[in-house]
């Protein structure tokens, strides 16, 4: 067995990704060694555009399952690889095909809105895929005399149903590692620094949000970082994220709320997982045409909302 260096890890990685035409996409939680590696690094909305994008053959994905999914659905002539086969989401889990179209027999004219945070199985129900970054916008073109099932995260529904005054049929999932922030912990770091800004993501809790400046995604809190005059900012999400907002904005200091908020998930694809990857060209994500063709219509629509609503 032959031992390498991070250093010497990183230049065959770089190696391979040109001897095979690939491109390494990283979420904003992932581990500091492996957003440094990437070619590009962002929130699920982001990630999702670059995949579709790309013209490489090959995208290794530094996340979890469904962004890895979603990156196939979007791009089925390429090879898609996870790093680390075991990295779920238990969000996404936590909403099966069967218990979702029982609730959709339940109410026939609903429309169902996904949390991209969902199975592929569970996207070939909804009309629409949305993500933290776009699901006010994207429920408010939804005409007010629709019923909506939002499917399965009911902390950011709640935020949605608040921000845009529409009472949605909310699946009772959730984010455990946001579920681990409260307002007590937010209250003490309020407290210690009275002139921060707070940011928040919206798959924390209401009561967590009611404490918040500005309720962003992971881009958003990125954008939000390099913009404000503020120069100390309390982050309430997945520790990961400190990392890209200090490296960026060196000149400030951001504090987690919780040192609780890690997610396991995102945290076990080291550089030495990417690198076997690329090398033995594992773990290979493919999900099945049938399956696939229907999820992807849910996907291209969102992403085709979203140029139109950023512009
Ligand atoms: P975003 O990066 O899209 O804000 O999502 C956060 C998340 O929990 C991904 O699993
Ligand atoms: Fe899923 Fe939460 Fe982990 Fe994101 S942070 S991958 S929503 S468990």
């Amino acid at each position: 067995m032959v031992f390498l260096t991070e250093k010497e890890m990183i230049d065959r990685i770089n190696i391979l990704k040109k001897e095979k035409n690939a491109v390494i996409l990283t979420h904003n939680y992932q581990l500091g060694e492996v957003q440094d590696i990437a070619d590009f690094v962002g929130d699920s909305l982001e990630l999702s555009i670059k995949a579709a994008d790309t013209d490489a053959e090959v995208i290794v994905f530094c996340g979890v399952t469904f962004m890895a999914e979603t990156a196939y659905i979007l791009s089925p002539d390429k090879t898609v690889l996870l790093p680390r086969l075991e990295s779920g989401c238990p969000m996404a889990d936590m909403a099966d095909v069967t218990e979702v179209r029982a609730l959709k027999a339940k109410h026939p004219d609903a429309i169902t809105i996904c949390y991209v945070n969902s199975t592929a199985d569970v996207k070939t129900e909804c009309d629409l895929c949305v993500t933290s970054a776009n699901a006010v916008q994207i429920v408010n073109t939804i005409p007010k005399d629709r019923e909506i099932i939002f499917v399965p995260d009911k902390n950011l529904g709640a935020f949605v149903e608040q921000q845009t005054g529409r009472k949605m049929i909310l699946w009772p999932g959730f984010c455990p590692t946001h579920m681990r922030i409260t307002p007590k912990d937010l209250k003490k770091r309020k407290m210690e620094n009275p002139n921060a800004a707070v940011i928040v993501h919206p798959e924390a809790r209401l009561d967590v949000l009611a404490l918040a400046d500005e309720a962003l995604s992971t881009g958003g809190m990125c954008r939000f970082a390099k913009e404000t005059d503020k120069k100390t900012i309390i982050v309430a999400t997945e520790m990961g994220m400190i990392y890209r907002l200090q490296k960026e904005n060196p000149d400030k200091h951001f504090i987690p709320v919780s040192e609780q908020a890690i997610c396991p998930n995102m945290k076990m694809t080291r550089i030495d997982d990417v690198l076997n990857s690329l090398e033995n060209m594992q773990n290979k994500i493919t999900v099945p045409d049938a399956v696939r063709i229907k999820a992807k219509s849910a996907i291209t629509k969102m992403i085709d909302l979203s140029k139109k609503l950023m512009k």
